[in-house]
């Protein structure tokens, strides 16, 4: 079976889906399927042509009216900024494709529970987009709440910080825009808030508080403007189950970078996450026994590393920490360009001597009982 995709809107998240479909064969081994980007929109014509041709998707669209009645796309992924997620959805459902949407699915309760309530009725796939829940060390979490391990969920502190919003010079975008269905709270609160509902159940009640600091900022032209959206959000929240935590939302935080963590608190035990600290999962299982200096007592550091369960384990494989690919393309990125560039690339062969060297010295030591010995010189 192959896939075909027409994607709604190539910014940041448009771009991180692309990826996402085109690596998939790397990642889950021997697949059933194949997927592949066929139709972009977005806002302008000449942009989605432009990532057509750099990306090497088939076909730019004018519209997403064109992408959504095509019968040769069978799956749409939304991508578009918060305020259009309600009417394209709403399109594609009547069309009967199956669609996946970026959070938050909508601006409002109401559009979006009629969203849920039409994808119901209209028998396609769908999907919100809580990428989160897919890293191996929240994976974890759920499988050690979902076994007892923590015993009943007493609390949790879930926050997601960013300092994005601590220059006010900085012309907003729509993500800190009202009128886009903008704000904090949509943005980084949907993760936040996602997480708890994930690994801990649905929600009871809430007390929630904004904050808007900068109450003047440099609009989208650049021009003073009075901010529309909340640049923090405080939630208190209560589980149907009667677990009792907050929620923070937090554009303010001057010093982090993209900091999602979720402290959960149970009976039995606790655990917490980071995605700063991706390649781990702390859990403290209290029915160890303490004892004389601590026992065995204390936060288990759970080595999460890639170990996603087949058919998704095979590769970069356990030994590979999250980045660890980075560090490949960037290295092809550097023998590409210096091919292209008609230049040497460094590390060069004379580099790669130099190692060599070391390791021969290395072992005419061991052989010689860890004597020095010289490093041959070029
Ligand atoms: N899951 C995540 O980790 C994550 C991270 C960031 C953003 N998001 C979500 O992804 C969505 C997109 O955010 P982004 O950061 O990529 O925004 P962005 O501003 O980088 O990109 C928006 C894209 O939508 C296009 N667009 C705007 N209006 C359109 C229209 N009417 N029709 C078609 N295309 C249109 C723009 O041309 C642009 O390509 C939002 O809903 C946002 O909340 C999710």
């Amino acid at each position: 079976m192959d896939i075909r995709i027409g994607m709604l809107g190539f910014g940041f998240m448009g771009k991180t889906h692309a990826y996402a479909v085109e690596n998939l064969k790397y990642f889950y081994k021997n697949l059933p399927f194949t997927a592949r980007i066929t139709a972009l929109c977005t806002a302008h014509k000449d942009t989605s042509c432009a990532a057509c041709a750099e990306y090497g998707f088939d076909r730019a669209c004018g519209s997403e009216d064109e992408i959504i009645s095509d019968p040769d796309i069978d799956a749409v992924d939304v991508c578009t900024p918060n305020i259009f997620h309600y009417e394209t959805v709403k399109k594609i459902l009547r069309a009967k494709k199956h669609v996946m949407c970026e959070k938050p699915l909508a601006v409002t309760y109401e559009e979006a529970a009629e969203l849920a309530r039409l994808a119901d009725e209209a028998g396609v796939t769908t999907q919100i987009v809580f990428n989160n829940r897919y890293m191996a060390p929240v994976l974890r979490a759920k499988q050690l709440i979902d076994s007892g391990r923590l015993g009943d969920i007493i609390g949790f502190r879930s926050a997601y910080l960013h300092n994005s919003c601590m220059d006010p010079n900085k012309p907003a975008g729509w993500k800190q825009t009202g009128e886009y269905g903008g704000g904090v709270l949509r943005d980084l609160g949907s993760h936040a808030i996602d997480l708890v509902y994930y690994l801990c159940g649905d929600f009871e009640r809430v007390s929630g508080k904004s904050l808007i600091y900068y109450r003047e900022r440099a609009g989208m032209d650049g021009a003073v403007w009075k901010t529309t959206a909340d640049e923090a959000f405080y939630i208190t929240a209560q589980l149907k189950s009667g677990a009792i935590g907050t929620i923070e939302a937090n554009k303010l935080t001057v010093g982090v970078n993209d900091d999602l963590s979720i402290f959960v608190h149970g009976t039995r035990g606790s655990l917490r996450f980071s995605l700063m600290d991706p390649n781990f999962l702390e859990f403290y299982d209290g029915s160890l026994p303490g004892g004389d200096y601590g026992g065995d007592r204390g936060v288990t550091r759970i080595e999460c590393v890639n170990r996603y369960p087949e058919p998704g384990g095979v590769f970069p494989g356990v030994k590979a920490p999250v980045g660890w690919l980075r560090g490949h393309v960037g290295n092809m990125y550097n023998f590409c360009s210096a091919v292209y560039e008609g230049r040497q690339a460094a590390p060069s062969f004379f580099d790669g001597a130099r190692i060599s060297a070391v390791i021969d010295a290395a072992e005419r030591s061991d052989r010689a009982d860890g004597a020095f010995v010289a490093v041959a010189q070029p």
